[in-house]
């Protein structure tokens, strides 16, 4: 062949696969063994279709990630793409006019009629324009047990938060932490989030997040789970990490007998190749109150002058709710499609306990979506300084978190 043609030959296929190949770069805090499988889906797809992923990952969780992703964008130098939770955290970037209208790809793409439950892409919607692309279904409302922890403590795995506070005894004499928390403030202001839930009720749990009602705070129901949030303190004594997949890894490894924490620790458990009702257990609302709150990610796509990018980014939102990335991502990432009319193949008992209580309607709202980022920094603030001063008492805890929803907006 002479060169001429070749190069025609290669010309074409490169032409076939990306008219326009362009470089996004896409900033996110996926940086665990699980988080990191699941980025890679969403880079494999991009990258197929000829253009290029430029992973902008950042480590330290999402508190960290978040300011710097913020800085990058006020400061004039915005990734194409980035990840957020869905819902208040981006009300700021779309008020000032810095975050694309993603409104026609929405429409092209039906996202109205697919996207499920509908709150998903109201959670995107601002002044009826559409700012994000949601990816997932993310709740917080789980605890992962260790069925070898347990059997080597000898007690049975517990189906409910009042069996796990009565078996810890069992678990501490046998050398082995009952709980398992991380170090860093949203872990364990979300633990407490998901205690109220399961052990206030809906009701409740509604009136504080959604209502603001401080008195609410201060009722019986809550005193509950303000006394119960003592003795999960006291059940994770004698565990130092930091990050949340630590934590996992120590119910992973046996050495925890629990941890509280949201669906993307399944993605943990699938790396080390643990199963699902073999090697651990999980408890949707901690046993007590099976709901799910159905937060989750979201990609957000900064204004970009350069046309090119501007029909680049738009082309990645519309991939990242096709159905073939809707499986692959969701699959290695533990959360559930935002889609109803997509199968994950093969699901485990968790994920499938997951799309029950979501086909069954049994879900509410992310606290992402009804607390305004700063309401959600001073509750992180107080819980880990809770957490952190022994001599700190359910009764005063509860009094300044009332004072904190109560100038809630
Ligand atoms: C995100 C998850 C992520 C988790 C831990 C959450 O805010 O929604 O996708 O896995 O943080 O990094």
């Amino acid at each position: 062949m002479k060169l001429t043609t070749k190069l025609l030959a290669a010309t074409a296929i490169v032409g076939a696969g990306a008219a326009h190949a362009t470089d996004l770069e896409v900033m996110h805090w996926w940086t665990s063994g699980g988080e990191a499988n699941a980025v890679s889906k969403l880079a494999e797809a991009w990258d197929a279709t000829g253009n290029k992923w430029i992973d902008g990952a950042i480590a330290g969780g999402g508190d960290t990630a978040r300011p710097i992703m913020v800085s990058r964008i006020i400061g004039g130098d915005p990734p194409a793409a980035f990840q957020f939770n869905h819902g208040r955290q981006a009300e700021e970037l779309i008020q000032a006019g810095l975050l694309m209208d993603l409104t026609d790809v929405a429409e092209a793409n039906h996202w109205k009629d697919i996207v499920n439950p509908p709150s998903l892409l109201d959670a995107c919607t601002v002044d009826g324009k559409v700012y994000c692309a949601p990816i997932n279904i993310h709740s917080w409302q789980w605890m992962w047990l260790s069925d070898a922890a347990y059997a080597k403590a000898g007690v049975p795995v517990p189906t409910n938060w009042e069996e796990f506070a009565a078996t810890a005894p069992a678990l501490q004499a046998a050398g082995i932490t009952p709980l398992a928390m991380g170090g860093q403030s949203w872990q364990q202001n979300g633990a407490f989030g998901v205690m109220a839930l399961a052990l206030a009720g809906q009701d409740a749990w509604l009136k504080v997040n959604k209502d603001k009602d401080a008195t609410v705070v201060m009722g019986p129901e809550y005193t509950k789970v303000f006394e119960a949030f003592g003795a999960a303190r006291e059940f994770s004594a004698g565990l130092n990490v930091q990050d949340w997949n630590q934590a996992t890894a120590a119910v992973i490894d046996g050495t925890a007998g629990a941890q509280i924490m949201g669906d993307w620790a399944q993605g943990e458990f699938a790396m080390a190749g643990k199963v699902a009702g073999t090697d651990y257990e999980c408890l949707p609302g901690l046993g007590d109150a099976a709901i799910l709150d159905t937060g989750g990610d979201a990609f957000y796509f900064p204004v970009n002058s350069d046309p090119a990018i501007t029909a680049a980014q738009k082309e990645l939102a519309a991939l990242l709710l096709s159905p073939a990335v809707q499986v692959s991502f969701n699959s290695a990432k533990g959360s559930l499609p935002i889609r109803g009319d997509v199968d994950l193949t093969t699901v485990n008992e968790c994920t499938q306990k997951g799309l029950d209580l979501l086909a069954a309607g049994k879900v509410v709202p992310a606290g992402t979506e009804l607390l305004s980022p700063d309401t959600v920094t001073q509750l992180n603030d107080l819980m880990t300084e809770f957490w952190s001063t022994p001599t700190m008492t359910p009764a005063e805890v509860q009094k300044q978190y009332a004072d904190i929803i109560a100038s809630a907006t």
